[in-house]
């Protein structure tokens, strides 16, 4: 059937009249993140945005935009926050300054593994940190796999007396500050668009992250060393503006939730390819990876958590939580 062009720009919605009887309407939502458009959990969200689109029968269509070309991963949750764009996806470390339970993911060595990383995403305690942040004006759709986050600088890192006195760049979350003040480095919150050039012009000395930072972010060109101690397990977090959410049909919020528990599947197939793939890439970059005794770091971070949890009883049930899945 020929679409009349009459086109009506709604609060984001547009109204395509089809003859004169029957009306559908398109919801426009706009996705910012800051990953390049090869990283894996931007090839993750183009298949939820199709899956998204073919569930709600045309109703949804989701706009990528990649590169933080509309802003850090801050400032776009500030634009969902404000209305100007209706969805974000950011990580865990970022969201727990917004919405405090995310902080678990940012505890060190919580996960016994990825299975574990898994029954926790993918259980009530995963869907519960989720919807923690409604009153905060964003609910969390669901989780990526972003690996394991481990330290990489200009030198080698084998203990955690070798980042003493070293300023590590970290995202602005206060276990993730505190972890690196419990293992001797000195915490430098950076905004993540920032950190190449931090690192090539000595404003940081250090960073921590997963190995697509090394290579798609080329990180790699900059800090050659990359010490595997595997500290903290971070997911990715696609988030949506709990008006925008609350306006959806039930329908279309079944179709929207559907395409993103599949995209999180596809984004763990696309992660463990990638990891793969880009450990190669790094190496010829000229990028060492080092194997680390874990257990001196897992050592001297645990008062960090134990106070975090001391002090915060909400955290210390979900920990609870964490652990009876292990
Ligand atoms: C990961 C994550 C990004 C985040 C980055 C960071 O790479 O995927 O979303 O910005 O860590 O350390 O800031």
């Amino acid at each position: 059937m020929k679409l009349n062009k009459k086109a009506l720009v709604l609060g984001g919605s547009l109204l395509f009249a089809m003859g004169s009887s029957s009306v559908f309407a398109t919801t426009i939502l706009k996705l910012s993140h800051n990953q390049t458009r090869t990283h894996p959990v931007h090839k993750a969200m183009m298949y939820m945005a199709q899956a998204a689109q073919n569930y709600s029968h045309g109703d949804l269509v989701i706009r990528i935009y990649p590169d933080a070309q509309l802003g850090t991963q801050r400032e776009s949750l500030e634009l969902l926050q404000n209305g100007a764009i209706a969805m974000a996806k950011s990580n865990a470390s970022e969201l727990e300054a917004f919405a405090p339970a995310y902080g678990v993911f940012n505890l060190p060595y919580i996960f016994k593994d990825r299975a574990h990383y898994y029954r926790v995403m993918q259980g009530s305690v995963g869907e519960g940190i989720l919807k923690s942040s409604e009153a905060q004006g964003f609910i969390g759709l669901t989780y990526y796999d972003a690996g394991a986050r481990s330290f990489y600088a200009k030198k080698a890192i084998r203990t955690p007396a070798d980042l003493m006195g070293l300023k590590v760049r970290v995202q602005p979350s206060q276990s993730a500050i505190a972890m690196v003040k419990a293992l001797g480095g000195n915490p430098t919150p950076l905004a993540y668009g920032e950190l190449y050039t931090a690192l090539q012009q000595g404003v940081v000395d250090a960073a921590e992250n997963n190995i697509t930072a090394l290579t798609l972010n080329r990180h790699g060109e900059v800090a050659k060393f990359s010490s595997l101690d595997e500290h903290t397990m971070v997911p990715d977090v696609l988030v949506i503006s709990t008006k925008v959410w609350n306006s959806l049909s039930a329908d279309n919020q079944s179709a929207l939730k559907k395409a993103c528990d599949e995209s999180m599947l596809k984004m763990k197939k696309l992660w463990a390819e990638t990891e793969k793939v880009e450990r190669l890439k790094a190496e010829k970059m000229g990028v060492t990876f080092i194997t680390v005794d874990k257990a001196p770091f897992v050592k001297a971070v645990q008062p960090m958590i134990k106070k975090l949890t001391e002090n915060n009883p909400k955290l210390a049930k979900i920990v609870e939580e964490i652990n009876r899945l292990r």
